[in-house]
């Protein structure tokens, strides 16, 4: 195994794929999970394409080059967070690894991430596609979750470096609560709220158009999009935010200025409460999604009572956030808020209910927010696959030669200092 080439970090979300090399600070490519397939290709009849490899291999794109492709289809091989086509995926890694990255995969290992609750089967098959079609001397699957922990050693706010906290992923297409305790997912305590990216940008894209701002009809998701990441925050108080921009609307409306694709010709909307009631989905739900009411601090809460009870006092003390949708303005100091008032409010009942006689302990609530947040999981991943345990845990081709795939079935917790 060659110890002096850094190894490839690799982090494959439902929405983007986030590639790069160890010990770097940000990845160095960000693209779309999707790959483009010649409609006619027939793709899934994995021992025909072996034979014909060569020539229809290479007719495909990935990424941005893989949207909006005439005559391919484009097709998301990650549903969930969970891999669902194999046969996408493999083709999908050798451009990441070929085209992208530009490595010789024989020359480095690889560090690659999965979602809280991957089968073992899907870490077989993953090890499977990258030992024998890529040929990689070593690989270490790391749990999302623990990745985005150790991320968050870089805010102030950590004193320690810990693998106890509970992580808010919010990417494109879902949000998870996920409790960790050393380094171990308490998989059966993982609740996910159907409030993500996605959801947020169609709700903005909806109060867009019943404004009927003059946005081009296709044109109408991305620019929901861009004012999103653009100009959305969190506010403290939805009425106080009405009011402030009711009565000072120049200071709190933003222009936002556009191209229409066809005519070339530019276009500008006004954004107003969109900036605050976009993100707000995630303490209201139920302005977007009706069969969903609890706010995401409830969630955050109940996810924690469910733990043992010896871990949630360290839990409520290390809440941290990752993930594209975790990035808005103040999100942190909201939820911070929030889940104290419901923690603060149940101390109280229980102080109540015992006559006033217990006087509870009170429950520090801290939220930590970080500047690797955006992609915390890859910064996590950069940041342990350069340490030098890293190349002890990873499960190398020679093991994998003689053992098989199920090795990789575990792969160890490491990179706590004791
Ligand atoms: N500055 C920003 N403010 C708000 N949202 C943002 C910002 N930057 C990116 N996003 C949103 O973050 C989402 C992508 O996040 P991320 O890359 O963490 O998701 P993912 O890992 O692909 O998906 P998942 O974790 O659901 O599998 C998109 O919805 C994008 O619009
Ligand atoms: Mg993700």
């Amino acid at each position: 195994m060659s110890a002096q080439l850094p190894p490839c970090v690799i982090d494959c979300g439902t929405g983007y794929t986030k590639i790069g090399y160890a010990g770097n600070t940000e990845p160095q490519f960000i693209m779309p999970s999707c790959i483009a397939i010649r409609e006619s290709a027939g793709v899934g009849d994995q021992a025909q394409r072996r034979l014909v490899r060569g020539v229809e291999d290479l007719d495909f794109y990935i990424g941005d080059e893989a949207i909006d492709k005439p005559n391919y289809a484009t097709k998301w091989p990650i549903r969930h967070g969970m891999v669902e086509d194999w046969d996408l995926m493999e083709k999908f890694m050798e451009q990441i690894i070929f085209k992208y990255l530009r490595a010789e995969p024989e020359d480095h290992s690889f560090l690659m991430t999965e979602p809280p609750l991957n089968t073992p089967e899907n870490r077989e098959y993953l090890a499977e596609i990258m030992f024998e079609t890529f040929n990689i001397p070593g690989l270490y699957i790391a749990v999302q979750a623990v990745l985005a922990l150790a991320a968050s050693w870089t805010s102030r706010q950590v004193g320690e470096r810990t693998l106890t906290g509970i992580v808010i992923d919010s990417g494109d297409g879902v949000t998870h609560a996920i409790p960790v305790a050393e380094g171990y997912v308490i998989g059966s305590c993982i609740k996910h709220i159907p409030i993500a990216g996605r959801d947020i940008t169609f709700f903005i894209q909806q109060l867009l158009r019943d404004r009927e701002v003059g946005i081009p009809p296709e044109q109408s998701l991305e620019t929901a999009k861009a004012v999103k990441e653009r100009y959305c925050y969190i506010c403290p108080d939805i009425v106080k935010e009405f009011t402030k921009y009711d009565s000072d609307p120049a200071k709190w409306i933003k222009q936002y200025h556009g191209i229409n694709s066809v005519s070339k010709n530019p276009f500008h909307i006004d954004v107003g409460y969109e900036r605050f009631l976009g993100p707000e989905i995630f303490f209201h739900p139920e302005f977007a999604n009706p069969d969903f009411m609890q706010p995401i601090s409830d969630v955050v809460d109940e996810v924690i009572q469910n733990c043992p009870i010896d871990v949630r006092r360290p839990l409520y003390k290390n809440i941290v956030l990752s993930g594209g949708s975790t990035m808005f303005r103040d999100f942190g100091r909201r939820m911070q808020r929030d889940l104290k008032r419901v923690v603060d409010a149940r101390l109280k009942i229980s102080e109540q209910l015992s006559g006033g006689r217990i006087k509870p302990k009170p429950m520090e609530v801290q939220v930590v927010t970080h500047h690797m947040q955006r992609y915390a999981v890859w910064f996590g991943g950069s940041m342990l696959a350069s340490t030098p345990e890293f190349l002890q845990v990873c499960h190398s081709k020679k093991d994998y030669d003689e053992i098989g795939p199920s090795i990789c079935r575990h792969n160890p917790v490491f990179g706590v200092m004791s």
